[in-house]
């Protein structure tokens, strides 16, 4: 039961001398769809090598070479649109529509990547020692950007495709080798993107996806000796990663409580809309979805009552129906959430709709009147559920935001800009959008968390810098 898809190694399609298989159950049926290769540690090994020996010719390759061919997978990414999304809805339940505009958005996610990697990577500098004290003008520093060797990415379900891509681009482009771990959930549709680089033309060993239980290749992978960089997206896995890993470079990017903030002022009709697009696109399932709504009480009956209108008219069902909230990924993540919901249920939360559930399908629900002794005004469901706390100052909004151990974005709507830029100042998340929903793209923008919602700042031109290492030659003149 599920067809099988082998793992990318040295440039070609393998089996696993494991003989085993991990199953990807779909979320929808709960049937089995797929299966990939329960890769052991001995390929990963035989991985690990390969990186390193096709990295090295790699960094010698001409950069505006690495963008041609950068450029050529980007081409053949979107040609692949159709397949692609249609392992994304079976994986991972995504409603078509959004399936397809991942792969899109990852393809030009990779041409602007291997754009900005020219411009960026073809620059140096010249340092002279003259205006340090006592040093007179006979050094000449000249610093460049070199890769740091084979990156390691995993990303989460969510995105299999596109947060994939994010870290494939920036470390290619930039002279590494790449070595993806993709989510047993989404693997399928990860595969298929990997041999749109194959077909691009990438030299063997330059690119491998192994896949497997994490249980038996995920500490070995990210404690390898062979890894010189570790790109990670996802959840509490990341903290613990953090603590393993060894001496190399990490850009992490985990979890969110992404609090939204409601003043009086707010234009009340584009809060709803954004409460709704924030909080329940892909069923909640974004790291950068709208977890906590903070709004002044004045205006929150109004806002309240909107959402339900809004939230009523949502199509709910299978991803294939372009519904617009589908299946959570797993059986385990619909208990999870409705753990969350009947915590806020014995406490008192106000149930604007019925708690619905069918498998892994949850009906969106608003829970309105919560307070901080609830889970879900810390927790983060990842799922179409969303906590409204009224608060009665712009103080406690910020209060409530900045005592979460999260710190991905936030989002503070009010007509009044100064009031906006001080209360963004105030929260403390990587990111504050004034006025619209969280959300990680133009994936151009810097993209990064502050406590445990992560390590360092993505965003292309960011993930580039990342996955370099300055090298300077010094000229010493007589
Ligand atoms: O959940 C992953 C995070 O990167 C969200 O991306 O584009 O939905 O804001 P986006």
């Amino acid at each position: 039961d599920g067809e099988v898809y082998k793992y990318y190694a040295d440039g070609e399609w393998r089996a696993s001398a494991s003989g085993k298989t991990v199953a990807i159950v779909n979320p929808t049926t709960r049937q089995t769809q797929y299966r990939v290769q329960a890769c052991t540690q001995e390929e990963v090994n035989k991985v690990m090598d390969a990186a390193k020996v096709a990295q090295k010719s790699w960094a010698r390759t001409p950069l505006w070479k690495r963008a041609e061919l950068l450029h050529k997978a980007a081409a053949i990414l979107k040609e692949h649109k159709t397949p692609i999304a249609e392992s994304l809805v079976k994986e991972i339940a995504k409603p078509a529509k959004d399936a397809v505009s991942e792969v899109v958005r990852s393809g030009d996610l990779v041409s602007y990547t291997a754009e900005e990697g020219v411009r960026i990577l073809g620059e140096g500098k010249l340092l002279v020692s003259d205006s340090f004290p006592g040093n007179e003008r006979n050094k000449y520093c000249l610093s460049s950007k070199v890769p740091l060797g084979v990156v390691l990415a995993i990303p989460p379900f969510n995105y299999p495709v596109n947060l994939a891509v994010s870290k494939i681009g920036p470390a290619l482009i930039a002279g590494n080798s790449l070595v993806l771990k993709p989510p047993t959930q989404g693997a399928v549709a990860a595969l298929h993107m990997v041999h749109c680089f194959h077909l691009a033309g990438f030299p063997k060993g330059l690119i491998s996806c192994v896949t497997g239980k994490g249980s038996e290749i995920g500490d070995f992978l990210t404690m390898h000796p062979g890894v010189n960089c570790i790109s990670f997206t996802g959840g509490d896995t990341g903290i613990a990663i953090s603590k393993k890993a060894g001496m190399v470079p990490l850009q992490m990017e985990l979890g969110g409580k992404d609090a939204c903030i409601v003043l009086e002022d707010a234009d009340l009709d584009l809060v709803a809309a954004n409460i709704v697009k924030g909080g329940f696109s892909y069923s909640g399932q974004r790291c950068t979805a709208v977890k906590v709504v903070l709004i002044m009480e004045a205006v929150a009956d109004t806002v309240v009552e909107k959402v339900n209108a809004k939230l009523a008219k949502l199509k709910v069902g299978p991803p294939e129906d372009d519904s617009d909230i589908t299946p959570v990924v797993t059986e385990s993540s619909a208990n999870f959430i409705e753990g969350l919901v009947m915590d806020a249920k014995e406490k008192g939360a106000t149930f604007c709709q019925e708690y619905r559930r069918e498998g892994n399908l949850i009906w969106p629900l608003l829970l309105d009147h919560v307070r901080p002794d609830m889970r879900i005004a810390w927790e983060e469901p990842f799922g179409p559920v969303l906590p409204v706390i009224r608060i009665n100052s712009v103080e406690e909004g910020i209060h409530h935001c900045n005592a979460s151990n999260f710190g991905l974005q936030g989002c503070v709507f009010t007509r009044d800009i100064n009031k906006a830029i001080m209360i963004s100042d105030a929260m403390e998340s990587g990111t504050v959008q004034i006025n619209s929903a969280p959300a990680r793209g133009p994936d151009h923008f810097p993209f990064q968390g502050l406590k445990d919602s992560g390590i360092g700042s993505q965003g292309i031109t960011n993930s580039i810098n990342m996955m370099t290492k300055v090298k300077s030659t010094v000229i010493n003149l007589p």
